[in-house]
């Protein structure tokens, strides 16, 4: 049985905020590029070895679902994970699992690449608007696969999948992966034109690359498949989180802190440095880490998400968090998805100034936040709260962090080191959500 982390949706996160966030934290593995790499391990013929996976919940439930259609999953210390996928048989992977999240659609088109079968519940995850899958199954059809989605489940065969031209019509993420996992054994050469770059994709590539693929071109937004009927084990190690690291330097920034980001690779970080140096905070840059020295006041800015270069929206929250301690009016714009401003009302609750028409917010910068019990609407809404916490007046009680610990790894006690004045507050009596499913 492995669960990173037992939770309870009664748990709740206390902050005692007013504190500056000083010394250094380790990042941990990438969570989008864990949930992508871990059921492509399906499609290698022998073992594999992955290092640097985080200890985060999306993590346990993949790995249920691995362990659910037959694979054999040790866990060798707490961030290596030994998978042999030979027994695998099973091709149907239950709503119960799949359901807690998003990246649960991977398996469909791993699932669909080695077996020619797949049947998985629609995906759930953070609820961030209309979410939907239509560019996935345009190119699971185009590989010659068929598909139906009734009560719920989708499920897709092919007789034989066989390369071909894709163009994406919008650029996703989820989309990019899938096509690259249902295409690596295909017959013949796929072409994927539109292509999203995250960092995450290029991990996946040389990944899928390490277990004998012909990919060329991820991180750019050609991507070239040539299928291969058969694959190797590998040993492979997953590159940090650019959105942990990310965090953590707004949060260093927001408490003025001083802070050192270690283990991380500061190219990926590029749009969030220019961005922290734009409103004052001091970034230094060294190979593998970031220094952030957070200053006494920050300036205003406008900002828009946008896909890989571009600034990320899973950051947008917690850039959010910080300018509303900006002097003057800053203007954010969500460019990817329909409902990223659900952390809202909370912020207000905290006297944040901050309205919000459609895809717009426009932040009033204030003196000071003051700390109030608040709730967590979605993974990177909590990470939000929680910079807005560590800045406030007095006390944050921050409910439903189970959509935290999803996809942060041991985030109070990491703050803890730094100096913050949080704890969690455990309720052992109440159902645990993760343990159920195992
Ligand atoms: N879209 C479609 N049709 C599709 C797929 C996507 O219209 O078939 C739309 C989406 O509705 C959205 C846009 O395209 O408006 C981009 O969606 P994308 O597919 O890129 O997002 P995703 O794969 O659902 C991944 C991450 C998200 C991250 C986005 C954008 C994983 C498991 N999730 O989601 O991560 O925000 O890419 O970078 O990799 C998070 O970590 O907090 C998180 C939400």
């Amino acid at each position: 049985m492995i669960i990173y982390t037992e939770v309870s949706e009664l748990d709740k996160f206390i902050i005692n905020g007013g504190k500056r966030l000083r010394g250094s934290v380790n990042i941990s593995g990438a969570k989008n590029a864990a949930v992508a790499i871990i059921p492509a391990v399906i499609l290698a013929d022998d073992v594999c070895v992955i290092e640097n996976v985080p200890q985060i919940n999306d993590v346990t439930i993949d790995l249920q679902i691995l362990r659910h259609i037959g694979a054999d999953v040790r866990l060798l210390d707490k961030s290596t994970i030994r998978i042999d996928p030979k027994h695998i048989k099973d091709t149907v992977v239950p709503y119960e699992l799949a359901r807690h999240m998003r990246a649960s659609y991977y398996f469909l088109g791993t699932l669909l690449s080695k077996f020619n079968h797949a049947k998985v519940s629609m995906p759930g995850g953070c609820d961030l608007g209309d979410r939907p899958i239509d560019q996935h199954l345009k190119c699971f059809k185009a590989l010659g696969a068929e598909y139906t989605i009734e009560h719920g489940i989708v499920e897709i065969s092919a007789d034989k999948l066989i390369g071909t031209q894709i163009y994406f019509d919008k650029v996703t993420v989820g989309a990019t992966i899938n096509a690259m996992l249902a295409s690596v054994k295909a017959d013949g050469l796929t072409i994927l034109e539109n292509a999203a770059k995250e960092p995450h994709i290029v991990d996946l590539a040389n990944f899928l690359n390490s277990i004998g693929a012909n990919i060329i071109g991820a991180g750019t937004d050609v991507i070239k498949i040539r299928g291969v009927k058969r694959f190797k084990g590998t040993h492979y190690t997953i590159i940090p989180d650019q959105i942990e690291a990310g965090t953590y330097m707004i949060a260093a920034a927001a408490t003025k802190g001083d802070v050192t980001v270690n283990g991380i690779i500061p190219k990926h970080l590029e749009p969030i440095t220019s961005k922290l140096r734009k409103v004052g905070a001091i970034i230094e840059e060294r190979d593998e880490s970031v220094r952030v020295i957070g200053s006494d006041s920050y300036e205003r800015t406008n900002l828009k998400t946008m896909p890989h270069p571009g600034f990320p929206t899973d950051m947008q929250p917690q850039f959010a968090a910080l300018l509303t301690l900006a002097k003057g009016t800053s203007i954010l714009t969500e460019g990817i998805f329909d409902n990223r401003f659900r952390y809202v009302d909370e912020l207000r609750r905290m006297g944040a100034d901050i309205s919000v028409d459609g895809k717009v917010a426009v932040i009033e910068g204030i003196e000071r936040l003051t700390g109030a019990p608040v709730k967590v609407a979605d993974l990177r809404a909590g990470a939000a709260l929680i910079i807005a916490g560590l800045c406030a007046d007095g006390i944050t009680e921050i409910e439903e962090i189970q959509h935290i610990e999803r996809g942060y790894e041991n985030m109070d006690k990491k703050l803890r080191e730094l100096g913050a004045d949080i704890v969690k507050r455990k309720f052992p009596d109440a159902v645990d959500s993760i343990a159920k499913i195992v």
